[in-house]
């Protein structure tokens, strides 16, 4: 499968008047072409500020990129020009937001920003761009077309807004689509209808998604991979299925225990994983879980450890999975 995005080693740090937070701490993942790539992990743990820079959307005079590269068909994003950036946001990478209100204007009718959208892009009449807006309000499901371009945002449901934002997001037929909690903000029945509008927009147009949730029975229905982030650094990887059946990380298998499930007796309580994850202005050297890990051994403590291979497809960064680490010499890694 061929690679359409590739992350190495991304570092992101935010400026604050307590310092500098090391929000992303050497971030690496890939995603191949038209597939659906989920990026989750507990609140803070760097997702949104990996997919802004992916956008190069972070605030420049509060934050900077400390090394890595974001390779798009080969090309390093962080290396490229604000001017140049302008024509792949939106042409080639597009993303969608938690809130449809901050991606729309509430003053203009949603044909206008769609069209807009159209012409900013593509050398295109202003009645082909019309066509065209009509034709992707039909693609993301949304009934009579023609009269819903006339009107404005706030004539919109929370989900049918949201399928607006879809459509603006497609308006260029991007490669990959960045969907941050794309329907957090949306109950229930509608999550599920965006969520497989997604998955046949992803199908019919080969679309590759990054999709960023914390609901992790999403994860298991349309996503094709997971990476798995906790404390700024991707700590596990892997096909969904694997990362399902057989989570490697200690810090995956708590995520995955506390996904309700339907042999639960009624009052069973929905497992947590104890603590907290660690202050970024200050991230430890060991590793960033050692202080939750029920497996936490001497070496965790002092040393961070990288990504390793569990097999072609799998990864995880835990010194349990190290060729050394069986039961005895766990004892002696803690001295290395
Ligand atoms: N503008 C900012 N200034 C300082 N720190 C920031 C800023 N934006 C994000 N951070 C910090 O960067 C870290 C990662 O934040 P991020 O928004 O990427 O988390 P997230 O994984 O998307 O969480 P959530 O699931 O709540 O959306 C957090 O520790 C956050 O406090
Ligand atoms: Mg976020």
């Amino acid at each position: 499968m061929k690679k359409l995005l590739e992350i190495k080693d991304l570092k992101v740090n935010f400026h604050t008047y307590l310092g500098e937070v090391q929000a992303v701490r050497g971030v690496s993942f890939h995603v191949n072409q038209g597939e659906i790539v989920a990026l989750v992990g507990e609140s803070g743990c760097g997702k949104s500020v990996t997919a802004k820079s992916i956008m190069k959307l972070l605030p420049t005079a509060f934050s900077h990129y400390k090394s890595g590269e974001i390779l798009y068909h080969s090309m390093d994003l962080l290396k490229v020009q604000e001017k140049e950036m302008e024509t792949i946001r939106g042409n080639e990478i597009s993303m969608i937001f938690q809130d449809p209100m901050t991606s729309l204007n509430p003053t203009s009718k949603i044909g206008e920003q769609i069209i807009e959208g159209l012409m900013k892009h593509k050398k295109v009449s202003k009645s082909e761009a019309y066509r065209k807006a009509k034709e992707l309000l039909e693609l993301v499901g949304i009934p009579q077309p023609e009269k819903r371009m006339n009107q404005y945002p706030h004539e919109f449901s929370g989900g049918m807004r949201q399928r607006v934002v879809i459509a603006m997001a497609l308006v260029c037929e991007p490669q990959l689509i960045i969907a941050d909690e794309p329907t957090t903000a949306l109950d229930v029945t509608i999550q599920a209808q965006i969520l497989k509008l997604i998955k046949d927009l992803q199908f019919k147009l080969n679309t590759s998604v990054i999709l960023i949730t914390h609901d992790l029975g999403v994860v298991a229905e349309i996503c094709d991979r997971v990476v798995v982030m906790y404390a700024g650094e991707v700590v596990e990887s892997g096909k969904v299925e694997e990362i399902f059946a057989n989570p490697s990380h200690p810090y995956t298998k708590g995520l995955m225990k506390s996904v309700p499930r339907l042999d639960m007796s009624r009052n069973e309580s929905l497992y947590s994983i104890v603590g907290s994850p660690p202050n970024l202005l200050h991230p430890p050297n060991g590793c960033a879980f050692y202080s939750r890990c029920e497996y936490a051994m001497k070496v965790c403590q002092k040393h961070s450890p990288n990504l390793m291979e569990i097999n072609t497809t799998q990864q995880t960064a835990c010194w349990l999975y190290h060729p050394m680490a069986n039961p005895v010499e766990k004892e002696s890694m803690g001295g290395m």
